[in-house]
């Protein structure tokens, strides 16, 4: 754990050839990426196949949600892309997250299996227009525990759940956590934050951060205070 990059990197860029100049910026420092639907999107396996080669770890957050043979499919051509970490929606239901873990348990290389829960844009309304009666909360937990059952390696979730997450599946059961704002920084348009330092104090393993590097004057600059910033919680841990 301590070996693997903390800071992940969203790639919310539109080309290639924006997200690499990114990449030549940030230097040498311990980080991986996240490539979304938007860049992969547009520029295809090829944008992950320049990162992986370069010794970049990616995050490859499709979400993937279809039938488990799709999906157990796709998380195959992930693994053989060599992306460091895969996402698929947990609501897919048990039979495609087993389907998942099962398709990349023996591979040459296993990536991170990694569930949505309930995407933070779901309020209660939106919940219930889907035939959901639960809160918001109660079905992250309901879903989080599945994807603990069936195998996965974790979940996303915003920091204020690190806690409750590793009450509920332990401390190997890994949390990534979009929403990390530096104090200093711009919330944008993100509501529930924490620092990088709260985060990693709460337990948090892996801290999704876009904004405050990709829009900083010095990306370097924004990349390094943050690991910085999270070391001595590391140190702690
Ligand atoms: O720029 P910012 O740091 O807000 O970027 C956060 C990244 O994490 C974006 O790629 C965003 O889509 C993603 N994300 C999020 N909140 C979620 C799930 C994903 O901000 N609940």
């Amino acid at each position: 754990m301590n070996d693997s990059p903390r800071v992940i990197v969203a790639l919310d860029h539109s080309t290639a050839d924006e997200a690499l100049a990114l990449i030549t910026a940030l230097g040498d420092a311990p980080y991986a990426v996240k490539v979304g639907k938007e860049l992969f999107t547009r520029e295809g396996p090829a944008i992950v196949r320049t990162l992986v080669a370069r010794g970049t770890p990616v995050f490859l957050d499709l979400k993937y949600h279809d039938i488990p043979n799709t999906v157990a499919a796709a998380c195959r051509a992930a693994a053989e892309l060599g992306v460091w970490m895969v996402n698929v929606h947990a609501s897919g239901g048990p039979a495609m997250l087993r389907a998942a873990r099962e398709a990349i348990a023996d591979g040459a290389h296993r990536p991170l299996l990694i569930a949505v829960t309930v995407l933070t844009s779901l309020d209660a309304a939106e919940l219930a227009a889907i035939g959901i009666k639960d809160s918001p909360e109660q079905q992250v937990l309901r879903l989080t525990r599945l994807a603990r059952d069936c195998g996965l390696d974790g979940v996303v979730c915003s920091p204020q759940e690190i806690a409750a997450v590793k009450r509920e599946c332990g401390g190997g059961f890994l949390t990534v956590t979009p929403g990390i704002r530096p104090a200093e920084v711009s919330l944008d348009d993100q509501q529930r934050v924490a620092t990088p330092a709260s985060a990693v104090g709460a337990g948090g393993d892996y801290l999704v951060v876009g904004r405050p590097i990709t829009r900083a004057r010095d990306p370097r600059a924004a990349l390094s205070a943050i690991l910085d910033e999270i070391a001595p919680a590391i140190r702690q841990a």
